[in-house]
């Protein structure tokens, strides 16, 4: 097996090769001087089996054309087959035609990287609200591992407190508020989002959290906007000390700021999106996962 990676995800990829006795093959982009890419990928792959390990943050849409360059750079050597290893898998949040005229994003994208002839997708936490599973978005076989116990673990390890509740900010986030909640032992409580713009939302939901700890759980933190009003509910019941995890970090504009403002202790994320708050690394999932294909 060969590793290789695109720009985001140069880190990630040298320790899954490490993890996993594998050939780290080195790849090169760089801008022609009218804006568009150029990328290069080293060594003989003909016949090999390729992971190329790329993730969607944080500018999704040069990635995504970067993304589409190697893969058919790796696919025209002659590959044997090409596994695409996605740790932020973006453009899912856009998983219906909200309004008449829109485009049903998540379906667009997913088969943009399946056009490559791809073997197989392995994914993060992919945010699955409206389409279920990976499997109605791409028809490669697809994998979607989770962070949430690397998370839940580290939070353990770190902050571990018997009186704990879980909160999750929308439906969605049930799927993994759960998965925290049982690693911790903790009830979890799943609130009612509504989101009213790109930066404003409306959170509302009983919070029994009077004097406890607390662990925020979602997929994403974006604008910070979601978390931040979540925040309010909580400090505003008597919650103690609050923590989120969160796989992807986008972070984006001044949102960590806002979120430390708001009197978030901690946040816990992954490398998924690399920030100064990826604590956990996402490398041992994606290395056993790879290692389980052969
Ligand atoms: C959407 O439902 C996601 O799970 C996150 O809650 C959302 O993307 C967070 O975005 P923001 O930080 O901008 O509120």
């Amino acid at each position: 097996m060969l590793i290789t990676y695109g720009s985001s995800s140069e880190a990630l990829a040298r320790e899954v090769a490490n993890q996993c006795n594998a050939t780290l093959v080195r790849s090169k982009r760089r801008l022609f001087p009218d804006g568009e890419q150029y990328v290069q990928v080293s060594g003989d792959l003909y016949g090999e089996d390729v992971v190329l390990i790329h993730s969607f943050a944080l500018n999704p849409d040069p990635l995504l054309v970067e993304y589409l360059l190697l893969a058919n750079a790796i696919r025209s050597a002659g590959c044997r087959s090409l596994t695409v290893v996605i740790p932020y898998l973006a453009y899912l949040r856009q998983d219906s035609r909200f309004k008449p005229g829109e485009p049903l994003s998540a379906k667009v994208i997913a088969s943009l990287i399946e056009s490559p002839r791809i073997d197989r997708l392995i994914t993060i936490d992919a945010h699955l609200h409206r389409f279920r599973s990976l499997s109605d978005l791409f028809i490669a076989p697809s994998l979607n591992l989770s962070a949430m116990p690397l998370l839940a673990d580290y939070y353990l390890k770190n902050f571990g407190n018997l009186e704990t509740v879980v909160v999750g900010p929308d439906a969605e986030s049930e799927q993994w508020a759960k998965v925290v909640a049982e690693h911790l032992s903790s009830p979890y409580i799943i609130m009612e989002k509504e989101r009213l713009g790109d930066r404003e939302v409306t959170i509302r939901g009983g919070v029994p959290v009077k004097g406890k700890n607390v662990v925020i759980v979602d997929d994403i933190v974006s604008t910070g906007a979601t978390l931040v009003k979540l925040m309010e509910a909580l400090l505003g019941e008597g919650a103690g000390n609050v923590d989120a995890l969160v796989t992807h970090a986008l972070l984006v504009e001044d949102s960590y700021q806002k979120l430390t403002q708001a009197g978030l202790r901690n946040l816990i994320s992954t490398d998924t999106v690399p920030t100064r708050h990826s604590k956990v690394s996402v490398a041992p999932l994606i290395s056993k996962a790879l290692q389980g294909l052969s």
